[in-house]
């Protein structure tokens, strides 16, 4: 594996260990190389989200994403199981299934080699009968993955530590909202930008600001009721989380109040408030009185990243006759505040190619973004201080 391009000594003043904690070098957002050395010490080492279980539930049915340079398959394989998959087929390597939908199996455009849902390999034509053709021995390569709360992760590492032990607390705090049961009106779009994915890291120091006249007219957000220190934050596992203080049944809709029934069950104190948790590397979740939103990102490049943003309710609130009708005029009435956070992204992107470009340090309500650069760069610094034989590939067979 590569060795950071960085200096260890830059990337240490993002620790806050010396004095404040600055935000990452430049380089980190621009550079080709740091990205192929952050591909290792993050992405192929990490649990990353790629979706929810709930956006493949017939047997067949399956989405793609890219990770770097990696496409895979998300696949509803049994009722129980839900695969993920190399997309890459393994008799010359075509890119098998792209975009979404439903399949009996995965068939190669280019020579119709076929696999089952599970990536075995059932058909090759004219090569089953050559001597000594052992189609058992071909399959799609699978990737480690596991579901919790209804969100599908993966991760290239075969060694990585338990999903489900790093956010038990987590699962716990969260009880409430039942988010394993909720379900998407849509499934999840993925939408190609052209900046680096750490842009999308959260915070609320912005919410007054870029979002003067659309967010912070429907929902204000003045730093008094930005809490960063909730006890859901675990940064050290790279959960951090702060919670956006408001009335009994607050949101940020064209009433200020919620337009869905309440989600069951939450206290006063839940319904009174907007839970941010940021699940790093690329997961962002939302729990609100009436839903729980979620938004998920991931590195295409250097400067090129995807973004989707999904929303979910409980079955009950699906069922309302008059849901779908209130669901697209609150999404729509948010529009702009998703449009603002897409012209600062690009903006900052430009910013970070200047010879100007700043390292400055955090104002109290990006407290966020300082420790979600602490868990990247812990986890840059031991990439960098192993020898460099050790880089062994992603899938687990
Ligand atoms: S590359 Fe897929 S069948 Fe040949
Ligand atoms: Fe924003």
């Amino acid at each position: 594996m590569p060795n950071s391009p960085i200096p260890r000594e830059q990337l240490q003043d993002s620790l806050g260990d010396r004095g404040p904690a600055l935000a990452l070098p430049p380089e980190t957002f621009t550079s080709a190389d740091f990205y192929e050395f952050e591909l290792d010490a993050i992405w192929n080492r990490e649990w990353f989200c790629v979706g929810r279980a709930g956006d493949v539930p017939e047997r067949g049915d399956y989405y793609t994403v890219t990770v770097g340079r990696e496409r895979l398959i998300v696949v509803r394989e049994s009722d129980e199981d839900v695969a993920v998959l190399s997309a890459v087929c393994q008799h010359r390597g075509m890119i098998l299934a792209a975009g979404s939908g439903h399949v009996s199996r995965f068939q190669c455009p280019y020579h119709a080699w076929t696999y089952s849902l599970g990536g075995r390999l059932m058909g090759a034509p004219d090569m089953i009968r050559e001597p000594g053709f052992d189609k058992g021995a071909f399959c799609l390569p699978r990737i480690r993955s596991a579901i919790w709360e209804g969100f599908v992760f993966a991760c290239f590492d075969a060694d990585a530590p338990s999903l489900h032990e790093r956010l038990e607390q987590l699962r716990q705090g969260l009880a409430p909202y039942r988010i394993g049961e909720l379900r998407a009106p849509e499934q999840l779009e993925l939408i190609p930008y052209e900046w680096n994915w750490k842009l999308y890291g959260d915070e609320c120091y912005h919410c007054s600001h870029l979002h003067r006249d659309t967010w912070h007219a429907a929902y204000p957000t003045p730093t008094s009721r930005v809490d960063t220190e909730t006890e859901f934050n675990q940064s050290e596992l790279g959960i951090i989380a702060y919670e956006l203080l408001g009335e009994l049944d607050a949101c940020p809709t064209r009433t200020g109040r919620r337009l869905h029934p309440a989600l069951p069950g939450l206290s006063e104190r839940e319904r009174s408030r907007l839970l941010y948790v940021t699940v790093a590397p690329n997961l962002l979740i939302i729990a609100m009185p009436d839903k729980v939103k979620y938004f998920l990102w991931l590195p295409t490049g250097p400067t090129s990243s995807t973004f989707g943003a999904s929303w979910m309710f409980p079955e009950s609130t699906l069922a309302d006759p008059d849901f779908k009708e209130r669901w697209l005029m609150e999404r729509d009435d948010l529009a702009p505040v998703m449009d603002e956070d897409v012209w600062a992204w690009g903006s900052v992107q430009a910013g970070m190619f200047s010879r100007f470009a700043p390292r400055a340090r955090y104002a109290p309500t990006e407290a966020v973004l300082a420790r979600l650069n602490r868990w990247l760069v812990d986890r840059y610094l031991a990439a960098d201080a192993e020898p460099a034989a050790d880089a062994e590939p992603a899938a687990v067979a």
